[in-house]
């Protein structure tokens, strides 16, 4: 039967951390949770240099990826760019700085800045994961214009209060973050008590 649950919208840029683009989407496969992917030029770059796999649905999952629909970054009337389109939120994984501008400047100028304005202004959750070091003031006073906007901003840091063991356990914590941000059931991970 054919999945009816809306779906959440998952932007892959060109910062570093395909893996955990990775790991949040095989949880959400796991989940049964339909995807609309969207990877821009430089996203897929990182996929194939981090993970030697194809930007595809099945190369960035690293396993079969049903529900999961691949919408080409210049698809600008994509149905992710309607705000009639309901959805269960957007998030970018991870987010280069760029994108952060040009969000911030609400450009507009191809279907991942299109589909995350849409959610914006239709009040829907958008979470950025973005990774950079160090930070600049530019980017910065980005971020605390989208965060003034409702914009969950949740940089690609993990803890180590969960006293993670593998990088696998670093991936997960980033995922049950992601995932309690836009109110997805999270996966198990070590180290994580309920409430934290
Ligand atoms: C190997 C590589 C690693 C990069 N890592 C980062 C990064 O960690 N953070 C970032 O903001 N940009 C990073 N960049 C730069 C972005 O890919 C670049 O600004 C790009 O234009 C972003 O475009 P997009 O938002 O359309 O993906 C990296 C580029 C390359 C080639």
């Amino acid at each position: 039967m054919a999945n009816t649950k809306p779906p959440l919208i998952l932007a892959v840029t060109g910062a570093s951390g395909a893996p955990y683009a990775r790991h949040f989407l095989a949880h959400l496969v796991r989940l049964r949770i339909p995807v609309e992917l969207v990877i821009t030029e430089a996203g897929a770059r990182l996929i194939r240099d981090e993970l030697d796999a194809p930007a595809t649905p099945e190369g960035l999952c690293g396993r079969k990826a049903p529900g999961v629909s691949l919408r080409s970054v210049k698809d600008i009337g994509a149905s992710i760019a309607w705000g009639g389109m309901e959805t269960r939120g957007m998030v970018l994984l991870p987010c280069s700085m760029g994108r952060v501008g040009s969000l911030a400047a609400g450009l507009s100028q191809d279907l991942v800045d299109r589909a995350a304005a849409v959610t914006m202004k239709e009040g829907r959750r958008l979470v950025l994961v973005p990774r950079e070091a160090p930070v600049g003031s530019i980017h910065l006073e980005a971020m605390a214009k989208l965060a003034r906007c409702g914009v969950t901003i949740l940089p690609a840091s993990p803890g180590f209060y969960t006293r993670p063991k593998t990088i696998e356990d670093l991936l997960a914590f980033l995922t049950v973050r992601i995932c309690k941000s836009l109110g997805i059931p999270p996966p198990d991970a070590p180290g994580y008590r309920p409430g934290r």
